[in-house]
């Protein structure tokens, strides 16, 4: 057993859903599911700079650039930003944001980006209760945020929240993890399958990419070519690219 594991329990929010105790239950167990990452050191994972992880990061870079530098002269809102990762790709793709919001519910990653990404602005809280007005992101940014929701009925509330404030005509461009994860219960696949469930009308352009993890750290994909010979395999890419656009 993971030591995530007691944390994949359902708390049946389901049958509860108006519930204020609810909704703080689920935060505080994403809380602690973050705190296990750090204290096991599986976060460390993360930061793995073996070839293939760096040619996987790329491919994502390259990726996020093409979805996200068209909007640079508008708002872009990070959901689940974490340590501000995406902001500084954009910013060394030389298309910041005219304006970037990065939400999370962890103090200390919001710390990490505040040093990171001085230009920001930083809103602590929860992804289903964002403190911004209708309609008034260009575009936004769901990064590995959807399979950390540990809750079907909180991720269709996070899913709505987003879609407020996102003004008609907006995308937002979700990537994310596709298949469960054997070392990790508390991972909650995206497929696009989940995404059309979440945002019911909404346009969906996806792809998968990036080697499967154990894969892309092991010799086997240490070169361009073999990352790519391996990539050519569908079942072999573990994440979903998808960019959404808000009917509008
Ligand atoms: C796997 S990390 C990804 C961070 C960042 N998007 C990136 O790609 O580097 C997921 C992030 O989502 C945040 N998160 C999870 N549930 C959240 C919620 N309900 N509201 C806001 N942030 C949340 C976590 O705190 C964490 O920082």
């Amino acid at each position: 057993m993971s030591p995530f594991d007691e944390h994949a329990t359902s708390l049946k929010a389901s049958q509860d859903p108006d519930s204020e105790r609810t909704r703080s239950a689920i935060i505080e167990r994403t809380r602690a599911i973050y705190a296990g990452y750090a204290s096991s050191g599986y976060a460390e994972r993360w930061l793995d700079r073996s070839a293939g992880s760096v040619i996987g990061l790329r491919e994502r870079e390259k990726w996020l650039r093409e979805a996200l530098c068209p909007i640079a002269d508008g708002t872009l809102l990070d959901v689940g930003c974490g340590s501000g990762a995406l902001a500084i790709i954009l910013a060394r793709a030389g298309c910041s944001p005219a304006r970037y919001i990065g939400v999370d519910i962890l103090e200390s990653s919001l710390a990490e980006a505040r040093e990171a990404v001085p230009q920001g602005e930083f809103l602590l809280g929860s992804a289903d209760r964002i403190q911004l007005a209708d309609e008034v992101v260009d575009a936004a940014a769901a990064l590995t945020l959807l399979s950390s929701v540990p809750d079907d009925w909180f991720r269709g509330r996070v899913a709505a929240e987003i879609g407020r404030v996102l003004r008609p005509g907006g995308r937002l461009v979700v990537y994310d993890l596709r298949y469960p994860s054997p070392r990790n219960r508390a991972v909650r696949p995206v497929t696009r399958r989940v995404l059309a469930g979440l945002f019911p009308g909404w346009a969906i352009e996806s792809k998968t990419m990036t080697l499967l993890p154990p894969l892309m750290r092991s010799p086997l994909a240490a070169s361009p070519r073999r990352y790519r010979a391996l990539t050519a395999l569908p079942f072999l890419r573990s994440h979903l690219g998808a960019v959404l656009t808000k009917p509008g």
